[in-house]
């Protein structure tokens, strides 16, 4: 019983949790936020709130290009906590969600009841990631949303979805071309800036289920299972049929793993 605030990966927006909000267990409500500029979330509520690449430094973002940081990320979602879920709420991020999952972690714990920690991982970007973050941001100026999701698409799907679930393939493009370019570029310098999260994780002392689809290749079961190693009451569900979006590409199997973890609270 209780509020899960469920945090989308990138570039996506909130409607990628609409199956989840959907099969809460009775007595769970359930926030599936856009992120600032996912959406149609503004980027910037009050001119000069969000950073840029001046600020930031790191070679993603030009210097008057606005940059997302995960701890910006963070605060909008502990404001959410503390508005609509009483001050405490169960937090779900998929891969850049989890990265501000664990941001919230290291800011705001007291908000945080349990995590869910899907398809992500506690590790910063390697050298070679921020040069991809970089080649995607020169890509999403040059060639917009599109070009991203051509690019992207069979990254984050498995071969099964691409090849026979065209409504889900065709969901997540959509979310994708719905992204504007600049929050594109603006989140590609925000993960890359990311800090290092596995000194933290020992320092969670509340439940966590850490959730992968056991055909991920950005983010694999053996990058979730050290994740799950890190942290003292978690517990680890790879999900079948399903690669790194894994709660819209098998959601009965994802949803039963959130409601049979959520039972445990
Ligand atoms: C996501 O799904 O949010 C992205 O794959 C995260 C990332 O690029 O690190």
């Amino acid at each position: 019983m209780g509020t899960v605030v469920f945090v989308h990966g990138f570039p996506f927006d909130g409607s990628m949790w609409d199956a989840q909000l959907a099969a809460l267990p009775t007595g769970w409500r359930g926030l599936a936020p856009h992120l600032r500029g996912f959406g149609d979330a503004p980027l910037e509520a009050v001119p000069g709130e969000v950073p840029t690449g001046a600020d930031l430094g790191g070679d993603v973002a030009f210097p008057a290009e606005p940059v997302l940081p995960m701890e910006l990320l963070a605060d909008d979602i502990a404001g959410l906590i503390e508005r609509e879920a009483g001050g405490r709420a169960v937090v779900c991020g998929l891969s850049m969600g989890g990265y501000v999952a664990l941001s919230l972690w290291r800011r705001r714990p007291e908000l945080v009841r349990a995590l869910v920690l899907a398809d992500t991982r506690a590790e910063p970007d390697t050298d070679e990631g921020r040069g991809n973050r970089a080649r995607m941001a020169a890509l999403a100026r040059r060639s917009g949303a599109a070009a991203i999701a051509s690019a992207m698409l069979p990254t984050v799907l498995s071969e099964r979805t691409l090849g026979t679930r065209a409504g889900t393939a065709d969901r997540v493009r959509d979310m994708m071309l719905g992204t504007a370019p600049a929050t594109i570029v603006a989140a590609l310098a925000g993960m890359a800036a990311r800090r290092d999260s596995r000194p933290d994780l020992p320092t969670v002392d509340v439940p966590a289920l850490v959730v992968v689809g056991e055909e991920d290749t950005l983010t694999p079961p053996d990058v979730a299972r050290a994740l799950a190693d890190g942290l003292s009451r978690a517990t680890l569900e790879v999900i079948p049929d399903a690669a790194h979006l894994s709660n819209l590409e098998n959601p009965p199997a994802f949803d039963a793993a959130l409601a049979r973890f959520l039972t445990t609270l």
